[in-house]
């Protein structure tokens, strides 16, 4: 038998609004970036949207069946903000609230724990159209928003999370512009990233003012960063890149400053931060109760070469030889995973830490018997779990884990092309098959334990299928 992981350990599931929900028109929702970033021709797989996604909006009963035959603890899930404040100030769209309050009383009578995540990328296009997360209004929007949460779920709701993944908002829609807005360059991802932190610190000062007690954090997105290779070059590239993606959301939020060194790389590109106004940086360095992390794959950065066209002098380089990949390309290492959480420990804690994503893309098919085999997910999710668990072994404060993702789901950019899910969904009909990764995780969440590899029932379908038994004798 596996070792067990600490009592009340909160195994989990996630998903996000615009990526499940469709009913892009119902019920008063207004339009969000993602509505218009999708809409707009060549942003997105062969035109793909979340106009009716899963259509979660209609079949929440029978996903919440999903959740709760599954056996886990914990449903990390986002409100739609431009469901609840469709032109993104003003009243709040009672229809909107009345959704969210549904799926969350079904979750506490199920014993699952509702973890609401209040922007999951989805601003309303009317707070876009005044500049989006640019401009410094949209910060207080955002609290206004979450104000009108925390009054209509702040009982029930027992996980409160202000922002998914800041740099992948500042960074992929404002500087490449390949996520929604859509926007380029450095200036205008800096003032977003400023903005996004901002907010969430106005948003844990209103939750503070509430007087509720659930706790409150933010979730990032945090990579372990290794060099291509062993030259000082490289090695510097490393800590430049570390500052760029993780150190420039880590600091400010725990530290209340930006890095300097990050900071003078960009201030030199992109003239002086003065975004930042007096009194802003104590306001993100509010205390909050616990960092939600999603982690997938480890970056690889080398310096760029003389003559090498690279904004920042580094560049992003493949995965290295000999680490297995994804079938969507991306690095597997769980090693780099542990690294994360344990250098989060290190260089801020003492703090306390979720999982809030961690999950692998499989080209999943319906076999001919109607099932869905996915044992290179299942070698995914079990590595890192075990993973975590060193972590834990090793002081480090982390109370729970999220699979992302509950089901296959609109994957922004990607469309419906990459399926994340441990539910399988045909969006021709869509029908919902639980892979054989749903019973993996079933049995860690009951046992609480990763299964060990010389188990006979390791996979949790029986009868292990040929090749997950090799994969897992490689893996050992
Ligand atoms: C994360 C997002 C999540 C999902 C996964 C694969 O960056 O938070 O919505 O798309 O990646």
């Amino acid at each position: 038998m596996s070792e067990r992981f600490p009592d009340g350990f909160l195994w989990g599931v996630a998903t996000a609004a615009y990526q499940i929900e469709g009913a892009a028109h119902e019920d008063g929702r207004g339009e969000s970036v993602w509505d218009r970033f999708s809409h707009t021709p060549g942003r997105t797989f062969q035109g793909h949207t979340g106009d009716v996604a899963c259509d979660h909006y209609h079949r929440w009963v029978e996903d919440l069946e999903l959740i709760a035959s599954l056996g886990v603890g914990l449903y990390r899930f986002s409100s739609g903000w431009s469901r609840i404040m469709p032109s993104g100030r003003g009243r709040p769209n009672q229809a909107g609230l009345d959704f969210y309050e549904r799926l969350v009383d079904r979750l506490l009578t199920m014993n699952v724990a509702p973890m609401l995540t209040l922007d999951h990328w989805d601003l309303p296009q009317a707070l876009q159209d005044a500049g989006g997360w640019t401009a410094r209004d949209t910060a207080s929007r955002f609290a206004e928003y979450a104000e009108v949460m925390f009054r209509a779920l702040g009982d029930r709701v027992r996980f409160w999370v202000t922002h998914n993944e800041p740099w992948m908002v500042a960074a992929i829609g404002h500087r490449l512009g390949l996520h929604a807005p859509g926007v380029t360059g450095l200036r205008p991802s800096l003032e977003a990233a400023h903005h996004l932190l901002l907010s969430h610190g106005l948003a844990v000062e209103a939750y503070r003012a509430s007087g509720l007690g659930a706790p409150i954090g933010i979730v990032l997105n945090l990579f372990h960063t290794v060099p291509h290779t062993d030259s000082p070059e490289d090695a510097a590239a490393v800590v430049a890149s570390d500052g760029y993606t993780s150190r420039w959301y880590l600091d400010p939020l725990f530290k209340g400053h930006y890095p300097e060194d990050t900071r003078a790389l960009f201030e030199g590109l992109a003239g002086p931060l003065d975004v930042v106004r007096p009194g802003d940086m104590e306001v993100i360095a509010r205390p909050m109760d616990f960092l939600g992390v999603n982690y997938y794959s480890p970056r690889v950065v080398r310096a760029a070469a003389p003559g090498e066209v690279s904004e920042f002098g580094w560049v992003v380089e493949k995965p290295r030889p000999g680490y297995p990949v994804t079938d969507g390309g991306w690095e597997i290492d769980p090693h780099a995973f542990e690294a994360v959480l344990t250098r989060v420990h290190g260089d801020y804690g003492p703090v306390t830490l979720h999982v809030t994503e961690n999950g692998a893309i499989c080209d999943d098919v319906v076999g001919p018997d109607g099932r869905v085999h996915d044992p290179s997910r299942i070698e995914y999710l079990g590595g890192h779990m075990r993973a975590a668990q060193r972590a834990i072994a090793r002081g480090v404060d982390l109370r729970g884990y999220c699979v992302w993702s509950l089901m296959d789901n609109f994957e922004w950019s990607d469309g419906y092309s990459k399926r994340f899910g441990i539910v399988h969904v045909d969006y021709a009909t869509q029908g919902r098959t639980p892979k054989s990764s749903f019973a993996f995780v079933a049995r860690v969440a009951a046992e609480n334990a990763v299964p060990g590899d010389d188990d006979a029932d390791a996979h949790g379908e029986g009868k292990a299928a040929p090749e997950t038994d090799t994969e897992s004798d490689e893996r050992a």
